[in-house]
């Protein structure tokens, strides 16, 4: 038998940025590298979990074992996402543009003589605001939060507002010499309904495997409750 600690689960994971369209060659997007969430991903794998990763357009391998889908928009992000249900699990990393315009011009904006173009904006869907009240709600629903100030303070809101079970905070107030957003490494703050536990600065990747391991004690927690 495999013994691995999330055999026989299945992660849902989402990644990097989403791209929302204004014309064929421009995009509205967030800064995201999808670093953190494929390590994520890759370490949910190496646990024995069955992995889907949704992601955004990142330049990143696949990693191994992981069942990737590809997408651009928030919309197409939400689709997939929907599509990949049931989970036992869902980590909700991507940076998701919050807004996307009303319109998508089929053509090239030309420069206009008439003035600046007008980008009338419309709101993009929640998606783990929507996993979170949706009748297939994963058991463990996970969102992340990059924040500049008031890190737990804001995460604790972000979880109620939400209906997600753990947010991991991320302190992006960006000193200390490496950046948070498209670097290797991470601080981070785990909260959860019990409280907080506040990590160590470290690699992506071992955030990644230190995340992992909560979840599988977690969820063997309650199965033996
Ligand atoms: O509200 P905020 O964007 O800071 O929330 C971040 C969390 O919500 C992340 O887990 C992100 O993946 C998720 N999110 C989402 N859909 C959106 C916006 C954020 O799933 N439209």
């Amino acid at each position: 038998p495999d013994h691995r600690p999330l055999y026989g689960r299945h992660v849902l994971v989402t990644a990097g940025p989403t791209h929302e369209p204004i014309d064929p060659v421009r995009y509205i997007a967030n800064r995201s590298s999808g670093k953190q969430g494929f390590a994520i991903a890759a370490a949910a794998a190496e646990a024995g979990a069955r992995v889907t990763l949704v992601a955004g357009p990142v330049a990143l391998d696949t990693p191994h074992g992981v069942d990737r889908i590809d997408v651009e928009s928030a919309r197409e992000m939400a689709s997939a996402v929907d599509g990949a249900l049931p989970a036992d699990v869902a980590i909700m990393v991507a940076a998701v543009a919050d807004w996307r315009t009303r319109d998508v011009a089929g053509q090239k904006m030309k420069k206009a003589r008439t003035g600046l173009p007008d980008l009338a904006l419309t709101e993009n869907p929640d998606i783990l605001a929507g996993l979170a009240a949706g009748k297939a709600r994963p058991g463990l629903l996970i969102g992340f939060a990059a924040e500049t100030e008031d890190v737990v303070a804001n995460a604790r809101a972000k979880r109620e507002r939400k209906g997600a079970d753990w947010i991991v905070a991320n302190d992006v107030s960006g000193d200390r010499g490496e950046s948070v957003m498209g670097g290797d490494h991470n601080r981070a703050h785990i909260v959860t309904a019990q409280g907080v536990e506040t990590l160590e600065r470290m690699a992506k990747t071992d955030l990644a495997r230190t995340l992992v391991a909560r979840i599988a004690s977690h969820l063997e927690t309650v199965e033996t409750e």
